[in-house]
């Protein structure tokens, strides 16, 4: 049985980071609401409590039964979580002074504390609560302080209960990540064999014995979490997985033959359905964004389902949806709620179960599992796309005509960042298509007067547009290189019939977003 980490979730915007320092440590961990600790699993080592934005205080502030736990298994309680602890059992929790937030640097700590053990003198920590704890119980000992932060860290006499104010999963916290070993491997004893390889066997193994016989239907995108899926389902069941992947007509010039292609090659068995024309017909004169999505969404579902339905044995359907996904759609604190953009509404007579084998995955995850399953790297290293398509990057209705030129200006752009090497920080030369997030071009509804030889010209701007971020939820504009935008700007200008202009899109988000639309 796979041992694991249990971390339960107050609501803290780094509770995924917690979650993902964990598993960088090739130890596995589960995030779960607060009030969902699952007693009775055996697999379980020890539980960290996160941060939350209220205060203990608070009348909806979340409040949990440790009793359960306590005594039982060793506790880490981070920010709020350490401040629940201290404030239920006794302690004195009040409103700090401005200066707990930020960088700070522990002072005085006790060396030998299982939790501290390597920690360095004056060691960098991140603190970041509006709540500091001013007194602690009779039987906590400090065990770490920084100038303006008495109690950074306790320990609760002879327990195996600790609680630091600050927050070990930052980047800034610089021993953050050996404190949080100390606690996942010499406190509560994990092995660190959670990898790539043994997720692979280990689900290929659940899925023989959880499918059996059955046949299962999957929804290909073209996507890295969709591509990784299948193939993994491939490996425990070969040919009763059918995948289906829908051609809306407004994916990437040749993606859906070159995708296919690529599909092919890993010996999926794949259906590929070009139903393009029934989405040109239903966006017809359609400019509104949402709108357009709307018809695209139920286009998706009515093609996909009339796949489905040919396969009347099938009793699962997969999904490639991954941890963010579901931590995003669960959040507790209700305050942000992404939907997922997969397969929805299937006809109910189908009878269907789901199957998400993913469904414990982050992104950089699932990229390494796909690379120990022999996935090609031009597959795995994708940008993400929107399920709309170029449709949410056509601003105004859509058409063929539009379509083309789209296509064929981001043809120019991804390959030009592709093409265009760079060194990293770590002087090893990688492309800037690998640097960035995400990059496209977006066709603008306005045309603009150029000159073209001796030929004044009338014609339309695209608009480049390409981030970095790690999660999508934020992002930064890509500083590219001027030359490569000078070069990106003369090919498109050049070579594709009817764009006269090109501009860079410099905006962040928040407060603007990726897609335009
Ligand atoms: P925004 O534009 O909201 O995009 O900053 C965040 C990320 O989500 C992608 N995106 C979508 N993906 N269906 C999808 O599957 C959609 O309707 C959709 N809209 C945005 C976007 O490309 C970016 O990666």
């Amino acid at each position: 049985m796979e041992e694991k980490i249990i971390i339960l979730d107050f609501g803290s915007q780094t509770t995924q980071l917690i979650g993902r320092r964990i598993r960088e440590l090739n130890v596995y961990c589960e995030i779960v609401p607060y009030n969902k600790f699952p007693h009775g699993d055996e697999s379980v080592k020890g539980v960290i409590l996160s941060g939350s934005p209220f205060s203990v205080y608070d009348r909806e502030a979340f409040k949990v039964d440790l009793s359960g736990i306590r005594g039982k298994l060793p506790i880490l309680g981070i920010c709020y979580g350490a401040q629940f602890i201290a404030y239920t059992n006794g302690g004195k929790v009040e409103p700090a002074g401005s200066r707990e937030y930020g960088r700070a640097r522990l002072g005085r700590f006790e060396h030998d504390n299982p939790l501290l053990k390597g920690v360095r003198e004056h060691s960098q920590v991140w603190m970041s609560h509006g709540d500091t704890i001013t007194a602690v119980p009779d039987n906590f000992r400090v065990i770490a302080s920084t100038d303006e932060v008495a109690v950074a860290a306790y320990q609760v006499e002879d327990e195996q209960v600790w609680g630091v104010q600050f927050h070990p999963e930052v980047y800034h916290s610089v021993d953050g990540t050996l404190m949080l070993k100390n606690f996942v491997v010499d406190i509560c004893g994990c092995r660190q064999t959670w990898s790539s390889a043994s997720f692979v066997d280990s689900t290929v193994a659940e899925l023989k014995e959880q499918i059996g016989n059955d046949r299962v239907i999957l929804g290909l995108s073209g996507g890295v979490d969709s591509s990784v899926a299948a193939v993994l389902l491939n490996r425990a069941i070969g040919r009763n997985l059918t995948c289906i992947f829908v051609d809306h007509g407004l994916l990437r010039k040749n993606e859906f033959h070159d995708v296919l292609h690529d599909y092919e090659c890993l010996g999926l068995n794949v259906i590929g359905v070009d139903a393009s024309e029934k989405f040109f017909k239903d966006l017809e004169g359609v400019s509104d964004p949402e709108q357009k999505r709307k018809i695209i969404g139920r286009d998706f579902v009515e093609v996909f389902n009339a796949e489905a339905r040919k396969i009347t044995d099938a009793r699962w359907l997969a999904q490639g949806t991954i941890y963010p996904d579901r931590i995003e759609s669960l959040n507790i604190t209700g305050k942000v709620i992404k939907s997922h953009h997969n397969v929805g509404g299937l006809p109910k007579e189908m009878n269907l179960r789901l199957c998400e084998p993913l469904k414990w995955l982050f992104k950089d995850e699932v990229r390494r599992v796909g690379r120990e399953l022999g996935i090609p790297e031009h597959l795995i290293g994708r940008h993400p796309f929107p399920g709309p398509g170029l449709a949410v990057r056509i601003l105004g209705d859509i058409t063929r005509e539009k379509v083309r030129i789209l296509q064929d200006a981001d043809d120019i752009f991804i390959r030009g960042l592709r093409d265009w090497k760079v060194k990293d920080a770590d002087g090893k030369e990688v492309s800037l298509y690998d640097q960035v997030w995400q990059a496209g071009v977006i066709l603008l509804p306005v045309r603009s007067v150029g000159v073209m030889g001796d030929e004044r010209t009338y014609e339309r701007a695209v608009a480049l547009r390409a981030v970095t971020s790690t999660d999508a939820m934020t992002a930064d504009w890509a500083h590219l290189p001027y030359d490569f935008l000078a070069q990106v700007s003369n090919d498109i200008i050049n070579k594709v019939k009817g764009v006269n202009r090109v501009a860079y899109d410099i905006s962040s988000k928040p407060p603007s977003t990726i897609e335009w639309e």
